[in-house]
C-alpha cells in the first residue's frame, strides 16, 4: 500500500508521508508554515489545522474523515477546558491515515501576515527576534552532575532545535524555582538576533501570557510608539507624546548649539528623552492593559540627532560638516544601557543610520516603502524640517537630505501653528469670486456649510493648510508664477491687504497669507524639489512613476496641492499617495520581523548617498523650483 498523498493549503506544500505520522510532524517534514509553542505536547493550541473532506477533483483525492484518526483524549480534554472549534483538529495530535488535504489557518501560521492599512504596502510576515519555546528539561541525577541550565540548553538544543542559547545571572536567579515549580517542564523566551540566542525569561510550566515589543520613532517634535503582540504582531496600544527636548531648541540644529554651548547641554537632553521613552512605554503598557515587564524588545528609530542623543552621545559632530556619525551601524543593546524600564533583559534594536543627515528614520521610512523592491521608479519624500528623499527601483536606490526648514510645518508663517484643534488645514478659493472656504482641526465641516459650529476657536494656520492656501491662491490668480501676491486692484478682490509695498490676502479675520508666508514657502518647496531633482539628474531619468509622501505631515498634503506648488515632479496624480508615518511602520516591521533588519542593514549598505550641500548642480535647481510651480520644468499632469 502507497503512503498517503497530504496536501496542505494554503501554501499548496504536498507530499507522501508514512501512515501515523501527525499532522505537525508531516508539516515540518514538507516545509509546512504551521505553529508550535509546546512542541506537540497538545498544550499550547498553535498547531490547530482544518482538514477538509470530500471530492477534490482539482487536486485529483478524494478524502474522507478516516483520513485523520478520532480525536484522542488529549483533544477532547483541551476541547473540554479551552473549546476546540469545529472541524479544527491539534495538528500535534491528528495523525494522517490516508490521503488528505489539510489547511493552516492565518492564526496557526508561524509566518503569519499582518495586515497593512495601504492596498500597496507591502505585508509584514511574523518572524519575531523573540519567541516562547515550552520544553521538559531532565531532572537532575546523582550520576551525571549537570547544572540545570546546561540541561534546560541541552533540552531547547533538543526539542527546538537552538543549539547554542545562553543564559545570564538573571536566568539562573529565576530557573531553579520556575523548574521545580513546573516539575521540570518550563516555557521560556528565546532572543535571537544574528548568531546568538539568549534565554530572556523563565516561567513554570506553559505560559501563554503574552509577550511585547515596542516600535519607538523619536522625532525632534513627537515621539510615537506602537506595542505590538510578538506573537500576533497584533497593536495592543499606539501611544504618542511631546519630545520634552522642544525646550532646548525648537529645531534640530538648536539643539545641536544647545550641546555645543552648554557644557551639560548634551547630558540634559539625553536625561529627557529618556525619561520620555519611560512614559512612552508606561502609557503604552497601561492602554494594552499588559504589565510593562512583558515587554520584552524595543526597535528604536530617529533622525541621527535624535539617535545620538538617546544612546547619550553628543550630537556636537552632526552640526558641522562633515557631519560624522559617531557610528552608522545598527545597534543592538540591553534596555538597561539606555534606562529604559522594561523587562529587566529586553532587548533594543536601532535602525542603522544611513548619513550624517539622513538617519534610521530614513532607514525606517526605506524599509517600509522598499523602492528597492519596487518595479516602478518610485521617489519617497518624508516631509519634515529636513526632507528625506529616496529615488529608486530594483536596479538601484539613491538617497539625500534637503534643508526645507521648518515652513512646511507651520513655523515661519505669520500665522502659523502646529496641526491642533483650530488650526486651518484644508482651504479652497472660488476662483470666480475668490472667496475662501476652509476646514478646521476639530471641525468636520467646512467653513461655509451650515452645520459649521459657529463658535469656532480658528487660531491660525498648519502646514497642510498654508500649502494649500497659497496653492488655491496661485490657481485663483491672486499669486503669480512668481509668487508675488497681487494689489486689490489688480485682482479685484476686496480681500487684499495692503501691506507696505506687498500685498497679504485676508483668509479669515487676522488670519493673513503674507509675502513673507508666500516667500517661506517658496524657499522650501524649492529645496523639496531640487533635493528629488538632483537625484533624478543621478539616475539619469526626467520622470518617476510614483511619489510616495511619507512623514505624519506628508499624510495631510493633498498630492493636487502639491504638485501645483511645484513641491514635487510632475507625476500622476493618481500615483501620488501617503504613507502615514512610514517611520514608525518600518520600526514596526523591524520589530516583528528579524529577516527585515538584516534587509534594512543590507539596503542602507547599497543606496547611494546624495550630499545636497556639494552638489552644484542643487543650487541650480533651487533657484529654478522658486518659480511656482517651476520656471522650466513641465507638469502636463497638472488639471489645466
Ligand atoms: Fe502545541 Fe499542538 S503543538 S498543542
Amino acid at each position: 500500500m502507497t503512503d498517503p498523498f497530504v496536501i496542505f493549503t494554503p501554501s499548496g506544500q504536498r507530499g507522501r508521508v508514512a501512515p501515523g505520522t501527525t499532522v505537525l510532524a508531516a508539516a515540518r517534514a514538507l516545509g509546512v508554515d504551521l505553529d508550535s509553542v509546546c512542541g506537540g505536547r497538545g498544550i499550547c493550541s498553535r498547531c490547530q489545522v482544518a482538514p477538509a473532506f470530500g471530492a477534490f477533483p482539482k487536486h485529483g483525492l478524494t478524502t474522507t474523515e478516516a483520513a485523520l484518526s478520532p480525536r484522542n483524549a488529549v483533544e477532547d480534554r483541551y476541547d473540554r477546558i479551552r473549546g476546540l472549534a469545529p472541524g479544527r483538529r491539534l495538528g500535534c495530535q491528528a495523525e494522517i491515515l490516508a490521503d488528505a488535504i489539510i489547511d493552516v489557518p492565518p492564526e496557526s501560521q508561524v509566518h503569519r501576515q499582518v495586515v497593512r492599512k495601504r492596498a500597496e504596502a507591502r505585508a509584514i510576515t511574523m518572524d519575531p527576534a523573540t519567541r516562547l519555546h515550552y520544553v521538559e528539561v531532565r531532572e537532575p541525577d546523582m550520576q551525571e552532575p549537570s547544572g540545570d541550565l546546561q540541561r534546560l540548553e541541552r533540552a531547547l538544543a533538543e526539542q527546538w532545535g537552538i543549539p547554542d542559547a545562553k543564559g545570564d545571572l538573571r536566568t539562573l536567579q529565576m530557573l531553579q524555582p520556575a523548574l521545580r515549580k513546573g516539575d521540570w517542564k518550563v516555557t521560556v523566551a528565546v532572543h535571537r538576533d544574528g548568531p546568538e540566542a539568549r534565554i530572556l525569561h523563565v516561567w513554570p510550566g506553559y505560559y501563554d501570557g503574552g509577550i511585547y515589543g515596542l516600535a519607538i520613532d523619536v522625532g525632534s517634535t513627537t515621539i510615537a510608539g506602537h506595542l505590538c503582540d510578538l506573537a500576533t504582531g497584533e497593536v495592543r496600544a499606539s501611544v504618542g507624546l511631546m519630545n520634552p527636548q522642544i525646550r532646548f531648541g525648537e529645531d534640530l540644529m538648536s539643539r545641536v548649539s544647545y550641546a555645543m554651548l552648554n557644557p551639560n547641554g548634551a547630558a540634559e537632553m539625553t536625561k529627557a528623552v529618556r525619561e520620555a521613552l519611560n512614559t512612552l512605554a508606561g502609557q503604552a503598557a497601561a492602554e494594552a492593559g499588559i504589565e510593562r515587564a512583558l515587554i520584552f524588545e524595543a526597535v528604536i528609530v530617529g533622525n541621527p540627532v535624535m539617535h545620538h542623543l538617546v544612546l547619550g552621545i553628543d550630537p556636537v559632530e552632526l552640526g558641522q560638516a562633515p557631519f560624522a556619525l559617531a557610528t552608522a551601524d545598527a545597534l543592538h543593546l540591553w534596555a538597561e544601557e539606555i534606562d529604559l524600564t522594561l523587562h529587566p533583559d529586553a532587548r533594543l534594536y536601532f535602525l542603522p543610520c544611513i548619513a550624517g543627515h539622513v538617519g534610521a528614520d530614513a532607514a525606517a521610512v526605506a524599509l517600509s516603502e522598499s523602492p528597492q523592491l519596487s518595479d516602478d521608479l518610485m521617489l519617497v519624500v518624508d516631509v519634515g524640517t529636513n526632507a528625506e528623499i529616496f529615488l529608486g527601483n530594483r536596479a538601484r536606490v539613491l538617497a539625500c537630505s534637503s534643508p526645507t526648514g521648518p515652513a512646511f510645518e507651520g513655523a515661519q508663517i505669520s500665522s502659523g501653528q502646529r496641526a491642533a484643534p483650530g488650526a486651518i488645514e484644508r482651504v479652497e478659493i472660488d476662483p470666480v469670486t475668490r472667496e475662501p472656504r476652509f476646514r478646521v482641526i476639530g471641525t468636520d465641516a467646512w467653513s461655509d456649510d451650515p452645520d459649521f459650529p459657529p463658535d469656532t476657536a480658528i487660531t491660525g494656520i498648519c502646514g497642510s493648510g498654508i500649502i494649500e492656501v497659497i496653492a488655491e491662491m496661485r490657481l485663483a490668480g491672486l499669486v503669480d508664477a512668481s509668487g508675488l501676491i497681487g494689489s486689490a486692484e489688480a485682482t479685484g478682490s476686496p480681500r487684499m491687504v495692503a501691506q507696505g509695498r506687498t500685498h497679504a490676502y485676508r483668509l479669515h479675520g487676522d488670519i493673513l497669507v503674507t509675502q513673507g508666508d508666500v516667500r517661506a514657502i517658496q524657499l522650501a518647496k524649492s529645496a523639496l524639489y531640487a533635493g528629488a531633482r538632483l537625484l533624478m539628474d543621478q539616475f539619469g531619468t526626467d520622470t518617476v512613476d510614483r511619489v510616495v509622501l511619507a512623514g505624519a505631515f506628508g499624510a495631510h498634503i493633498s498630492p493636487r496641492h502639491a504638485m501645483v506648488l511645484g513641491m514635487i515632479p510632475d507625476c500622476d496624480l493618481a500615483r501620488v499617495t501617503s504613507a502615514g508615518n512610514a517611520a514608525g511602520t518600518g520600526a514596526r516591521i523591524a520589530l516583528l520581523n528579524v529577516a527585515a533588519r538584516r534587509e534594512v542593514e543590507a539596503l542602507v549598505g547599497s543606496i547611494h548617498k546624495v550630499e545636497t550641500a556639494i552638489e552644484p548642480r542643487f543650487q541650480e535647481h533651487f533657484v529654478a523650483a522658486n518659480a511656482i510651480p517651476h520656471a522650466t520644468a513641465a507638469f502636463p499632469h497638472l488639471p489645466p
